[in-house]
C-alpha cells in the first residue's frame, strides 16, 4: 500500500511549516533507483517510527559544467513521486530553478581544500554548486541529519567540512555504496550506458577489487594494476585513478590505513566514479 508523503514545491511553503519532530533529509537529484531506497531506509532508522523522512529532488545546475549533461538529466517525476510513497517518505521537497537560485545571486558556498582534487580537479566548480546547494538545502528544511553515498566519497567528505566549518548543526550519515548484482555502483546515470558500454562497465568493481587484494602496496602499482585491467574494456577512457588519504583526499605513495582507491572513467558520454577503501 502507497503512503502519504507531503509534497512541497515552494521554499516559503517549507519555511512556514513548524518542524515538530526530528528530521532526517535525503538530497537527491531524482531518478531515484535502488541507492536511494537504501539512504531512504537509514534516514527511516535514524528518524524513527515518529520522526520524519524528507527527501529533496532538485536538478542542481550549479554543479554541472557548461555543456555537460545536465538538460538530458532525467527527471522522472511521477516516478519519483511514486518512489517515495513506496519508500515510506513523509515529505518530498521539489523546487524549481527559479525557487532555489534569484537571477542575481552572488553568494556561493566553497570548500576549497578537499575540492582541489580528484573530481574538483577534472570538474571546476562542481563542488562549489554541490555545497551551495546542500547548504540552501540544510537552511531550508533544517534537518537533524542528512543521508549521504559513499559511492560519492568525496562530495561526503566535503559536506562533512562544510558542516563543521559552517557550524550547521547537523549530523551527516554515511551509506555504503549500493552495488548492482554484477558490482556496478548505482547510479541515475547508469541508464545512459547502451547494453555494450553496461556490460563492460563492470570492469570498475572488478578492478577496484583486485586493487583492493593485490599484494603489491605501492600506490603506483595498485593504480598501474586497476588502470591495465580497465584499459582492456575497449569502450573505457580513463579520467583517473588515484590512491589517496581517506580523511585528507592527498595522494599517498604506498597503501596504509584508511587510503582510498578512486577513479572516473568515461564509456561513451557516460561518466562513471566509483572507490574502494584499502586496508
Ligand atoms: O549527490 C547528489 O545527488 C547531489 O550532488 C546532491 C547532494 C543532491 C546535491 O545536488
Amino acid at each position: 500500500m502507497l503512503g502519504r508523503v507531503e509534497i512541497l514545491t515552494t521554499v516559503a511553503a517549507a519555511q512556514s511549516q513548524a518542524k515538530s519532530k526530528p528530521r532526517v533529509l535525503v538530497p537527491t537529484m531524482g531518478a531515484l533507483h535502488k541507492a536511494h531506497g537504501e539512504l531512504t531506509k537509514v534516514a527511516r532508522e535514524r528518524a524513527g517510527a515518529d520522526g520524519e523522512v524528507a527527501v529533496s529532488i532538485f536538478v542542481n545546475p550549479l554543479q554541472f559544467e557548461p555543456r555537460s549533461d545536465y538538460e538530458r538529466y532525467p527527471r522522472p517525476e511521477k516516478a519519483d513521486e511514486d518512489f517515495c510513497r513506496d519508500a515510506g517518505v513523509d515529505l518530498l521537497f521539489r523546487p524549481s530553478i527559479e525557487e532555489m537560485y534569484f537571477d542575481d545571486r552572488s553568494t556561493f558556498v566553497e570548500e576549497i581544500s578537499l575540492s582541489s582534487v580528484l573530481e574538483g580537479k577534472s570538474r571546476p566548480g562542481h563542488f562549489r554548486g554541490v555545497c551551495t546547494v546542500v547548504a540552501k538545502l540544510f537552511n531550508v528544511l533544517t534537518p537533524d541529519a542528512a543521508v549521504f553515498g559513499e559511492k560519492d566519497f568525496q562530495q561526503l567528505a566535503i559536506v562533512r567540512r562544510m558542516v563543521r566549518d559552517l557550524n550547521f548543526n547537523i549530523d551527516i550519515i554515511a551509506v555504503p555504496t549500493v552495488r548492482e548484482e554484477d558490482g556496478l555502483a548505482c547510479s541515475s546515470r547508469n541508464q545512459y550506458l547502451n547494453l555494450e558500454e553496461r556490460k563492460q562497465a563492470t570492469v570498475l568493481h572488478k578492478a577496484l577489487l583486485a586493487a583492493a587484494n593485490a599484494s603489491e602496496k605501492s600506490a603506483r602499482d595498485i593504480v598501474d594494476l586497476a588502470r591495465k585491467m580497465i584499459g582492456a574494456a575497449p569502450l573505457a577512457q580513463i579520467d583517473y585513478v588515484e590512491l589517496v588519504d581517506a580523511e585528507t583526499l592527498q595522494p599517498v605513495e604506498m597503501v596504509r590505513p584508511n587510503s582510498l582507491l578512486a577513479l572516473a572513467v568515461f564509456f561513451g558520454k557516460t561518466r562513471l566514479i566509483d572507490n574502494i577503501l584499502l586496508a
